[in-house]
């Protein structure tokens, strides 16, 4: 089913307080929001504030997401976290093969791939980020790079799983440089029919992110393309990240 899909990935940012503050401040400000079974609220903090976030938002509509894990299940693997250990404290989504993951710590598109493949055996949804960088758009690999990315994760499975696609070209990430709504558009129409193609169904929610914020995103938010946002910065500010939300809820 498409959902609209609102993510707030703090990346390595918080603190006890701060977590908190994010997500009773959203919630404060989304109290009159209708969460019906469409919507999805998830607040994706560092793993050492899970628990904390947790608890928050037990008993409520919120999710909660991981911003990585490994693909093994246990064992000698130091600094590195299970899929077990995250369902554990009742994490729904994980965020796989994101820019940032792909270029400072080198994960590759296979590795990116046995990752995808445990999470969903475990019953994690991920939230599978694709994107090119400045200089393949430049040189005009944009499809290529997204396809391969597509084809390396999902070629294993043979009907889609329940899985989240997020189209996050790397140059509009921490940038405040978003993509135009065209381009993100163009990339996320092409990811839907390349999907559909695969699978024979196009039932995925696909979320733009980069620089998404307030003044941009009714642009995204327009578009029926575009199934919800993968925010950064902004969803470290509970103001910022409640009209985010609010601008996808209203958009009918
Ligand atoms: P940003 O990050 O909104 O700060 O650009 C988006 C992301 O990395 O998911």
């Amino acid at each position: 089913m498409r959902k609209t899909i609102v993510a707030g990935n703090w990346k390595m940012n918080g603190s006890t307080l701060m977590t908190k503050k994010i997500i009773i401040g959203t919630m404060a400000r989304l109290w009159d929001v209708d969460f019906n079974e469409n919507l999805e609220v998830v607040f994706i903090p560092p793993f050492i504030y899970i628990p904390i976030a947790s608890d928050l938002v037990k008993d409520s509509r919120y999710e909660i997401g991981a911003q990585n894990m490994y693909f093994e299940d246990k064992g000698a693997f130091t600094g590195e976290i299970a899929p077990d250990m995250l369902k554990d404290f009742d994490v729904k989504y994980v965020v796989l093969g994101h820019s940032e993951r792909r270029h400072i710590f080198g994960e590759s598109n296979e590795m990116v791939a046995k990752k995808v493949k445990k999470a969903v055996e475990k019953e994690l949804v991920p939230i599978l980020c694709v994107g090119e960088t400045l200089e393949e758009r430049e040189e005009g690999k944009t499809w290529d790079v997204i396809r391969e990315q597509l084809e390396t994760a999902l070629s294993q499975f043979d009907t889609l799983p329940e899985i989240v696609i997020a189209y996050e070209p790397v140059w509009a990430i921490g940038t405040g440089k978003a993509a135009t709504k065209e381009d993100a558009e163009e990339v996320i129409s092409k990811i839907r029919s390349w999907i559909k193609e695969k699978f024979g169904t196009d039932e995925v929610s696909i979320l733009y992110g980069g620089s998404v914020k307030p003044a941009n995103v009714e642009n995204f938010a327009s578009s029926q393309e575009i199934d919800g946002a993968l925010v950064g910065g902004a969803s470290l500010k509970p103001e910022d990240f409640a009209i985010i939300v609010k601008t996808f809820v209203g958009r009918g």
